[in-house]
Formats: structure tokens, sequence, C-alpha cells
């Protein structure tokens, strides 16, 4: 059986459109309604109590739209509301960032030495260090909040030249660089979008994992089994909307999936 209804994905800001990506690329027949919270992102600064509050607004938006799944493609709500929302909504299937994420960086390290970035909330959770140390009990691993770089992001610094952008992610990385990481964790799915900027400073022998995009491949598994995909013939949509700054919004999703999404964007 197939179901043409579409998948609902979630983030804070524009940095779940990394999940997207991959849901157009490997399910090209799926439609997907994306919402952006740019108007109270970060959520990374938030309490947990803030999160989950505001995750629930925002899937109750999301359902509005008969979606039949959920991707979470935010580490920040996964790390603090995947729990409740598999309990809320026991009728799709729901699924994070931060399992497939750290599947494959188990799958990518050498060394056992894996660094986390991520937002302050995520690393607070300390969630990937817990399912690390699950699947790889001898890794060592080091987190890093990297609370200046979704702001910058959303701000539209996502250049490989921005000089502003390499300083800040220097900052941050060269660290984890110096501890000998060979595998390093985008623990939030806004930081894949300036990709060339991080493996840059930690230099081409680090393995990045893109965490919107693992969680979305993780998605399409989930549905697969339970035969949900959509037909395979037809050609998927997909719809897009933010809550502020649309324009700004518009030149970073455009930049992301690599085409005009003007026609399919709406502030709400
Ligand atoms: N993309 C979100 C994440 O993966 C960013 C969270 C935020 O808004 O701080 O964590």
């Amino acid at each position: 059986m197939a179901d043409n209804r579409p998948i609902g994905v979630l983030d804070s800001g524009v940095g779940g459109l990394t999940g997207v990506r991959v849901l157009e690329t490997l399910g090209p027949e799926e439609d997907i309604v994306f919402f952006g919270d740019s108007k109270r992102a970060p959520y990374g600064d938030k309490t947990s109590d803030e999160i989950i509050e505001c995750t629930m607004q925002d899937v109750a938006y999301l359902r509005e739209h008969n979606i039949k799944a959920l991707l979470i493609a935010c580490n920040t709500i996964t790390a603090y509301a995947i729990l409740p929302l598999q309990k809320k909504y026991p009728d799709m299937p729901v699924v994070g960032t931060i399992i497939p994420t750290t599947e494959a960086a188990v799958r990518t390290t050498r060394n056992g030495c894996i660094g986390i970035i991520a937002t302050q909330a995520t690393v607070n959770s300390q969630a990937y260090d817990a399912e690390l140390k699950k699947k790889l009990p001898e890794a060592q691993v080091i987190s890093t909040a990297c609370p200046k770089l979704v702001p910058l992001i959303e701000s539209g610094h996502i250049g490989p030249e921005d000089d502003e952008l390499y300083r800040v992610a220097e900052e941050y990385l060269v660290p984890l660089r110096e501890k000998n990481v060979d595998t390093l964790i985008m623990g939030c799915t806004h930081y894949p979008i300036i990709r060339d900027v991080i493996q840059k400073v930690m230099g081409e022998h680090v393995g990045l994992i893109d965490s919107g995009g693992a969680s979305a491949k993780s998605l399409l598994e989930s549905l697969d089994q339970k035969e949900l995909r959509a037909e395979k013939s037809r050609k998927g949509v997909t719809k897009i909307f933010c809550s502020a700054n649309r324009e700004n919004f518009l030149t970073i999703a455009n930049a992301v999936l690599n085409r005009d999404i003007g026609a399919d964007l709406k502030q709400i």
C-alpha cells in the first residue's frame, strides 16, 4: 500500500532543510511540509520546558497538514522532546537525529575519538554522549557547544569566505582538532550549511557526520518498513513555512536546496 500524504519536517529555523534536501534526493516522490520556527530560534538557548512547549505547538501546526510521519530535523528538539512526541503521537513514525547520527559516527571512526559540536542545550542534555557510550563504550567523546553559530547562520553568514564565520569556527574547532578527533558529529542541522568551513578548519582527514542527512535516511527506512512510502511514479512537492524573516530565510533556503524556492515559501 502506498501513502501519498506528506512527511512533516520540523526545525527551529533554516537548518532542518539539510534534512529536506536528503529527503528530496532519496525520496523524490514524497510530498514534504517543512516548518522552521525562525521567529523563536535559536532553541539551543532555551530551557528544557520552553523547548518542549514550543515543539508541541510546532507539531500541532504540522499535523494540520495531514502528515503521515514526522522528521525532527533538529538535534535540540530531539534531545529534549523526542520521547514525549513519540508517546503523544503513536499513530505516526517520529524520527529524530541522535540515534541515526551516532550510528553513522560509530561506522566512520577509526581511532574511537569522536567530537560533537552542537547547541548549548544539546550539549547540556548529554544525549549524544549517552548514545555513543551505548554503541561504542570505549569511545573518547569530546563535546563543544557552539552558541554563536546558529545566529550567524540564520543571519546569512554562510559563505566559505566569510571572515567572521571562519573566526568563530576556529574558536570552537581548533581545540577539537588538537585532541585528534577523527570523526566530528555536526550535532546541529544548521552546521552542514557551513560544511566547507568546518572541513577546512578540521582538515580533510576528519569525517563529518551530517545529522540532518542521517535522520532523513532513517525516516525513509522507517516508512519503507511500515509500507508508508508514496507511489514511486509521482513527483513530490515541498512546501516550506517559516515564522519570521522570510527574505533572509529564502536566501539561505535557496542556497541549501540549490534552487529558487520563492513560490513554495510562506511566512505564517
Ligand atoms: N538546527 C537546530 C539543531 O539541530 C538548531 C537549534 C537552535 O535553534 O538553536 O539543534
